[in-house]
């Protein structure tokens, strides 16, 4: 039988972000509504659900409409939309990335720590999963020399996060391109979780870019502030991966829906008004969030470019976990702990909150912080 762990973070989030009242858990930047979305536009949203209303809820277009798969195809130097699939969230692409690849007694290395399904993913179909670590001593930075003695003739996947949830580390050109050197060796893929776009110098750089077993996994859900789509896509210039994970969809979701494609490719349409508020957003919210950190000594990060996941250490004397519920329960204030991505003693901290939220919950931070009694 197939026995996946529980998703720490998933787990966490679903317990406990209904009763937040100051949410500076998440990795989202500010979720959007749709009402905003059309008001940073310009656009009529009545006219357009006038449109979008004529359309009959039938499958639609199974795979992503044309509309779609054209825009999310811009997003690549050399992709057309054959190469483009369209899934539920990031999650639904690595998971049927993962699934169309990976049969039991696989080699897989996936960075460490990171989004939990990119390892736990492949151990629950029976791969050996081996770390490639980010180290905290070196601002959670890899070592390739550590790639390099990880391979094995058998290794099938390399499974990375860029930008990574929770440390926020950026993995360069250079890195991607000895990543793919390594892993053409072997001919493995590298499958890259790209949700978390960076808005400062280094950009992340697509794997697909770099490398033809190169997968892209991406959505609206992060950088795009609009997770309640629920819509994502995976994107490979390999043509075989891509008809495995077309059959796979058919076991799975068949369809992202014929409303949420039409908001999605809406979205994708008008990326650069999305991107414009966004880096307005996360520059103000940094801003304040470094102001914060230097006035509050329990808390230390060396924060990477602006990607909106931050992972702070916290010096306390309990365990992080214990200490986010009572935090929770006595100021309303809602983090991540260090557990949840296997990390004790750290906690993720989203501050592309709201700014009232980001403020409001820093403050009650600090106080409970040096008041724990509270
Ligand atoms: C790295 C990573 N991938 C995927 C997801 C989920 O993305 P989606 O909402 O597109 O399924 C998250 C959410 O936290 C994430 O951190």
């Amino acid at each position: 039988m197939v026995k996946f762990a529980e998703f720490g973070v998933e787990a966490w989030l679903n317990r406990w972000e209904k009763q937040a009242r100051y949410d500076i858990s998440q990795s989202t930047i500010a979720s959007m509504t749709l009402a905003e979305l059309f008001q940073l536009t310009g656009d009529d949203l009545p006219s357009f659900l006038a449109t979008a209303t004529q359309m009959p809820e039938n499958y639609g277009w199974i795979e992503g409409s044309p509309d779609f798969k054209t825009a999310v195809a811009k997003l690549y130097q050399q992709l057309s939309q054959t190469n483009i699939l369209q899934t539920n969230g990031a999650t639904g692409a690595n998971l049927l990335a993962i699934l169309a690849l990976i049969e039991p007694g696989d080699h897989v290395i996936a960075e460490y720590p990171t989004y939990q399904q990119l390892y736990d993913g492949p151990k629950a179909l029976g791969a050996t999963v081996d770390f490639w670590h980010l180290h905290p001593e070196t601002n959670w930075q890899p070592d390739l020399t550590e790639l390099r003695r990880l391979l094995r003739p058998n290794t099938k996947l390399i499974c990375l996060n860029n930008a990574n949830n929770p440390t926020g580390t950026i993995l360069s050109r250079d890195t991607l391109a000895a990543v793919v050197q390594l892993a053409a060796r072997v001919g493995a893929y590298v499958l890259v979780d790209e949700v978390y776009q960076p808005f400062a110098a280094p950009q992340v750089v697509p794997i697909v870019d770099l490398y033809e077993r190169g997968i892209s996994t991406n959505s609206l859900s992060k950088t795009y502030s609009l997770p309640g789509l629920r819509i994502g896509w995976l994107a490979s210039p390999d043509q075989h991966l891509i008809n495995q994970v077309r059959k796979l969809r058919d076991y799975t979701m068949i369809c992202g829906g014929v409303l949420n494609d039409q908001f999605a490719t809406y979205a994708l349409q008008h990326r650069e008004t999305i991107l414009a508020r966004n880096r307005a957003l996360i520059q103000a919210n940094y801003a304040s969030y470094q102001n914060w950190l230097q006035q509050e000594p329990l808390l230390s990060l060396q924060q990477p470019a602006l990607v909106s996941t931050s992972f702070p250490r916290l010096a306390i004397n309990e365990p992080t976990q214990a200490f986010c519920l009572k935090l929770l329960k006595a100021t309303g204030v809602l983090l991540v702990p260090g557990e949840a991505f296997g990390q004790p003693g750290y906690v993720r901290l989203g501050y592309c909150a709201p700014q009232a939220t980001l403020q409001a919950g820093l403050t009650r931070l600090s106080y409970f912080l040096h008041h724990p009694s509270v």
